[in-house]
């Protein structure tokens, strides 16, 4: 009997569709060649859903995505929907419902993908960003104070537990030792001004460091990190931080990359019985909505992650080495929507025909 994996698809709003079609594309190749297979459930969480029926996320959903395996995701936003309510009603909701304590964001220049450094090549670009996803400035603790008065008040706390911190940083540090590239690991932070949160960061960091002898450790503030991520991105091999200034390093990184048409991302539980969900970082792109010009790489690499979090390391390289020969092929012109010279179709249709 061929090991089945239960997937939770959420193609949700915009694009999403699109580039998860072709993401499944892709993996369900990778998964007949290694023998083994994906069972898909479809969820139409999104602004469809929402606007037709006024639920964001029912409480019976989120019980039904931990039986899964794993979850898939496309993208969620839409412009008829104020911005946020999705966002946060849906995918920062699932990932703090499921305790999805990582966001795994791989930073990996890919051949013949553009990166907006002069001289930088793919062996400069190689790391992988751990961001803390479940505390922080997004937990929404905070609130106003005679709101909409002239002597309103807005307060906005950002919440780090010792728990928390832990658990991202061993992450981080098992991450390195088993990348094993550079064996570096570095912490990013805002010591000089942060002085509790990012302090309690950095003695987590420091105590951890003692149980990893081979693991060489640094520390960056964040905005320094913004500048070395462009001028030296080779010095960066794991990096860690908070959710914050994961959100905006990861950003930043993605361009790196090749933008958000390349960048896929995990929301990961390592914990025994844990679910974890993939998704691309493009968003739902409204504009280019139904136009099958959209760049499913991200959509693609995001199932990557996801079979090799699901334990299937061969068929996720395989995947990786299609990719990789798709891009070197020259047909794929450009990472940006409506400039592939092939529509989001035919980039599944390459990749998954080269598995
Ligand atoms: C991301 C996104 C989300 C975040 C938004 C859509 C809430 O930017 O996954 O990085 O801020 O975490
Ligand atoms: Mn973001």
């Amino acid at each position: 009997m061929s090991k089945t994996y239960k997937i939770a698809l959420i193609p949700g709003d915009g694009t999403g569709p699109e580039v998860l079609d072709e993401g499944v594309k892709v993996i369900k190749a990778a998964a007949c060649k290694n023998g083994f297979k994906l069972e898909f459930t479809a969820y139409d969480l999104g602004a469809k859903r929402y606007l037709k029926t006024g639920e964001i996320l029912p409480e019976s959903v989120v019980d039904e995505f931990k039986k899964f395996d794993a979850m898939y995701l496309g993208a969620i936003g839409h412009p008829d929907v104020k911005p946020g309510i999705l966002e946060k009603g849906i995918l920062l909701a699932l990932r703090f419902k499921l305790d999805q304590y990582i966001n795994l964001r791989p930073v990996k220049l890919y051949p013949n993908v553009e990166t907006p450094l002069k001289d930088k090549t793919c062996a400069d670009i190689d790391m992988v960003i751990v961001r803390e996803n479940t505390e922080g400035l997004y937990v929404g603790a905070g609130g106003f104070l005679r709101k909409g008065t002239p002597q309103e008040v807005a307060t906005q706390e950002s919440i780090n537990t010792r728990f928390g911190v832990e658990r991202c940083t061993k992450y981080a540090y098992e991450l390195t030792k088993k990348r094993a590239k550079n064996n570096k690991l570095t912490l990013c932070g805002k010591t000089n001004v942060l002085t509790y949160a990012s302090d309690l960061w950095q003695r987590t960091f420091n105590e951890l460091a003692k149980n990893y002898p081979t693991i060489k450790t640094n520390y960056v503030n964040v905005d320094a990190v913004c500048m070395w991520l462009i001028k030296n991105p080779e010095w960066f091999d794991v990096i860690v931080t908070d959710n914050l200034f994961g959100d905006i390093i990861t950003d930043l990184a993605a361009m790196l990359q090749g933008g958000v048409g390349v960048a896929g991302g995990g929301n990961i539980n390592p914990d025994p019985g844990g679910v974890s969900m993939f998704e691309p970082m493009g968003g739902s792109a409204p504009k280019y909505t139904g136009l099958n010009v959209i760049n499913p790489i991200a959509a693609i690499n995001a199932g990557m992650m996801m079979l090799d979090y699901l334990g299937q390391e061969k068929a996720a390289k395989d995947v990786e080495n299609a990719l990789i020969k798709a891009l070197e092929s020259g047909k794929i012109k450009s990472m940006s929507a409506g400039k592939m010279g092939l529509s989001t179709t035919q980039v599944g249709d390459l990749i998954a025909g080269l598995i």
